[in-house]
């Protein structure tokens, strides 16, 4: 059997129906699949109505797809929905120097999310913790008779944990946590039911009153990690040795470390890279977005997700590490038709893998804007881009859109007439 390599040179040089027509023959999508793709059908109204209230028509984002990603020795093009020009290239490109130091290596943990029931007006809370973790079989096993098909795939409650809070405005509480396995759902819809057909029998064990019943976006029990080394000669270009770029890199990756502006910044370019995939698949990326921020503040500051460093040969190697409570069961995942195209693409077998995928690019993500930072600056490839969407702008089409943008470069002039006016010495010549 031919083996397949997502290491595909020139990938963003073919014309985009190329690309389709490439990418559908690495899925085996049949053509009206690969219509989706190409935006012809997609997402209509129709199912639109059926997603969300008040439907008056649909939104569309660029699809893309990123190559080069080598993950636990396998390959993958991962498909990212973004709107923000460079990062679907960068990301590639990190993935590609990635590869030169044999690829990511990820792991994650069981997809184990936590439902909160909040207790209140406990004559005891001491008692009641002790009631509730007395009765933690009886409870877990209450909770398994509403798990439906997520208990019959084996997942549904692991455990339960109390947590007295003293003192708050509003007087002391007591916070269960279910701890329930949910197999490949994000699982939202099964935590909520679970924590939600507790709260009559918590009440009965404690004789307190329970107010909200609802999951924990903080899901830092199902955590994904990556790592992954690159080469330092791999780093070296005209203007920098492979040695000292390492070395700036790692400074920058200390500076998200200590100070909470950087890190802001440093973990939206992980994020850049984690959201477009998150998107791209229909899972809800405001729960990954919370879920993330709250754990780079784990211990009171906020830090960066990631941290770099450098190995003993003087290469430079990268870890990432977030809660990323994705599924590719329920909810969007299977509705929205391009996000089913996307886990086929990607060829995703559980959620599990999933999430290492999504960490994975969101080290690789980070790593790219973090090297042009500490090297060229970012300004360089943003303005090439923003060239180019001028040049379309303009009117060129192909190979005319590189003439222009190279010709606007060179001439340190990038704006729209300058484009206008390049179409028409161009085309004369
Ligand atoms: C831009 O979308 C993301 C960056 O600002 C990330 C970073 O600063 O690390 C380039």
């Amino acid at each position: 059997m031919k083996t397949r390599t997502s290491r595909i040179s020139g990938f963003y040089k073919r014309s985009l129906a190329e690309r389709a027509a490439l990418v559908a023959e690495w899925a085996g999508l049949t053509s009206a699949e690969q219509a989706t793709l190409l935006g012809m059908s997609g997402l209509n109204a129709q199912q639109a109505d059926n997603m969300i209230e008040n439907a008056i028509g649909t939104y569309a984002l660029p699809l893309g797809v990123a190559t080069n990603f080598l993950v636990n020795g396998q390959d993958y093009l991962v498909p990212m929905v973004i709107e923000e020009p460079s990062v679907v290239a960068a990301v590639s490109n990190a993935a590609r120097l990635f590869r030169e130091g044999g690829g990511f290596i990820t792991s994650s943990d069981e997809p184990v999310m936590i439902g909160q029931i909040q207790v209140l007006d406990l004559p005891d809370i001491y008692i009641a913790a002790g009631a509730i973790m007395a009765n933690k079989a009886a409870l877990m096993a209450e909770a398994d008779k509403v798990g439906g098909s997520i208990v019959k795939h084996g997942g549904g409650a692991r455990d339960i944990e109390v947590r007295p809070i003293l003192d708050t405005p509003v007087g002391p509480m007591l916070i269960v946590h279910l701890l329930y396995d949910t197999r490949d759902a994000m699982g939202a819809n099964a935590i909520n039911t679970a924590a939600e057909h507790l709260a009559n029998h918590i009440e009965a064990l404690t004789g307190g009153r329970v107010n909200l019943r609802i999951l924990s976006n903080l899901t830092d029990r199902r955590k994904a990690r990556a790592e992954g080394m690159v080469p330092a000669k791999e780093l070296a270009t005209d203007s920098i040795s492979g040695a000292d770029a390492v070395k700036a890199i790692v400074e920058a990756g200390v500076f998200a470390e200590v100070d909470p502006y950087r890190a802001t910044t440093h973990n939206k370019g992980i994020m850049n890279g984690v959201d477009a995939v998150v998107i791209a698949t229909g899972n809800d990326w405001r729960a990954i977005e919370s879920g993330a921020h709250a754990y780079a503040a784990r211990d009171g500051q906020y830090r960066s997700l990631s941290h770099w460093w450098q190995d003993s040969d003087g290469n430079l190697c990268g870890s990432i590490e977030l809660p990323l409570a994705v599924g590719i069961v329920g909810g969007a995942t299977r509705v929205h038709p391009a996000a089913g195209l996307a886990l086929r693409i990607l060829g995703i077998q559980s959620a599990r893998q999933l999430a290492e995928i999504c960490a994975a690019v969101g080290l690789a993500q980070n790593f790219a804007a973090i090297r042009a930072l500490a090297t060229e600056g970012i300004q360089n490839g943003h303005m090439r881009m923003h060239a180019r969407q001028l040049a379309v702008a303009a009117g060129a089409s192909g190979e005319m859109v590189a003439r222009v943008v190279q010709a606007m470069i060179e001439e340190g002039n990038i704006r729209l007439e300058r484009a206008k006016a390049l179409m028409i010495e161009l085309t004369s010549k």
